[in-house]
Order: structure tokens, then sequence, then C-alpha cells
């Protein structure tokens, strides 16, 4: 019922040459895999020209960050309508990098989303606690405080184009990804607090990414759970065949 999505997080990485290469090499190797909804999110950058490699193939884009106004004196912002008219469908919100050095708090996660989704764009709200807050016992609270905060306001419609990312800070960029247990357990809870949010048939259609040290060999346990529905990839996304690998696994 909720279609595996595989989204590669480029982060600060890739010029335009290289980005296309990226994008062709994925483009060429997927072109039969329709089981899996994939998602490449370069930086702002590459967006045009990889827009063209993927035009006509089954990798859809998507973005790293918006901003929720319209248009104005911004600088350095660029607009949901932007990111629209450059030929993303996906936009990420929230990243834990994003709420570490650039001052992102759910409240301004809650605005991002609620402007992406007013503009047709698909945010993946992403949630997770840090390494100390769990040793303290406050993964469940840190996780229901990005989960409430972040999403409230929001109309069911509207839920059921949110993909969520669970990604615990302790897990990104430092090769030790959640257990399958552990990630199950986030996501079963976080699929328990949208049903109480909104409506659990809500809740039963919402995809849950999990992101953090994902890799071609982890990536079938992770996705073999059953509230685990995707994952978000970064440093595995940066080469054409760990992140094809990763798709692939998912088939
Ligand atoms: P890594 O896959 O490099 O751990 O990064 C995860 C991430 O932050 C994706 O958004």
């Amino acid at each position: 019922m909720r279609k595996v999505i595989i989204a590669g997080n480029w982060k600060m990485n890739k010029n335009i040459s290289e980005s296309i290469d990226l994008a062709n090499g994925i483009q060429r190797s997927v072109y039969d895999v329709d089981s899996v909804e994939i998602v490449v999110c370069p930086p702002y950058t590459s967006l045009g020209d990889v827009r063209e490699v993927i035009a006509s193939t089954n990798v859809k884009m998507g973005a790293q960050d918006v901003y929720w106004e319209a248009e104005g004196a911004f600088t350095g912002e660029v607009s949901c309508g932007m990111l629209k008219s450059v030929g993303c469908e996906y936009v990420i919100i929230g990243h834990s990098e994003r709420r570490q050095f650039f001052g992102e708090t759910n409240e301004t996660v809650n605005k991002k989303t609620k402007a992406a989704l007013k503009n047709g764009l698909k945010p993946i709200v992403c949630v997770g606690e840090k390494l100390e807050e769990r040793n303290a016992g406050k993964a469940f609270q840190v996780v229901k405080d990005h989960v409430e905060n972040s999403l409230s306001g929001i109309s069911k419609q509207d839920m059921l184009n949110v993909v969520i990312a669970y990604e615990p800070v302790w897990a990104i960029g430092t090769g030790v990804n959640a257990t399958k247990e552990q990630a199950q357990e986030i996501h079963k809870y976080i699929r328990e607090l949208l049903a109480k949010m909104f409506d659990p048939e809500v809740a039963k259609s919402i995809r849950i990414q999990y992101g953090g040290s994902v890799k071609p060999d982890n990536i079938a346990e992770l996705i073999s759970q059953p509230d685990v529905d995707g994952a978000l990839v970064g440093g595995a996304s940066l080469k054409v065949d760990s992140f094809v690998a990763i798709v692939k696994n998912c088939v």
C-alpha cells in the first residue's frame, strides 16, 4: 500500500558536471525499477541541469530546503514556486544539519512544510534525536516534539503528500546505523502519533523513511521492518553504484 521511497540527499556536494554524471548514471541503471519511488536531491545550483537529465525517466527530483515566503527581499533564499519551476516534486525540510547549523526550529519547519504543501511540493520532513538525548532516554520525547510541532495545523488531506524521515542524528555520517529494531520502534511510535494527530487511515498511508548511514548492505533489513517505508540516503547517494544498489535491494 505504501510505495517504498528512496531519496538521495546530496547535501553540499557535486558541482554541475558531477551532478549531471551522477544523475545520468542513476537514471540509466534504474530505468526498469517501478516498485520503488526514486528521488535525487542535488544542491540548488544543479537542479536545472539534473532536471534535463531525468526528464522522462522514473527518477524524481527534490530540493534540500526552501523558504516559506513567495517572493521578496530575502537574500539567499529560494521559494516554493522557484523549486516547482525548476522541476522539483519534493523538498527536504528540517534536516538535522539545518536544525544544528542554520537555526531551523520546529516552528520554521512547520511554516516551510505548510508553504510547500500549499504550492504543490511534497515535503520530506526530518525528525530525530541526538546521541545525548537517546542516552538520556529522551528519544521518544524528542521525536514526539518534532513530529507534533513540525506538523501541527496541517490538514489530513495535505498529510497524504508528506513523507517523514526519521534520522537519528547519531547515525548520520557516522557509519553507525540504527538497528532494524531501533528504527522499527521509533517508526511505529511516529505512526501512532500520526494516528492520534490525524486519523488511523491517514497514519497508515504516510511513508516514514529511515536515514542515517544507510548502505547497500543494511537497507534490506531496515526496509523489511513493517513501519520502515524507505530511506533518506546521504553519503551512499553520492556514488552511482551504492545508490543504485540501495534502490535495487528494495525491489
Ligand atoms: P548519511 O547517509 O551520510 O549517514 O546521511 C544521512 C542523511 O543525513 C540523509 O539526509
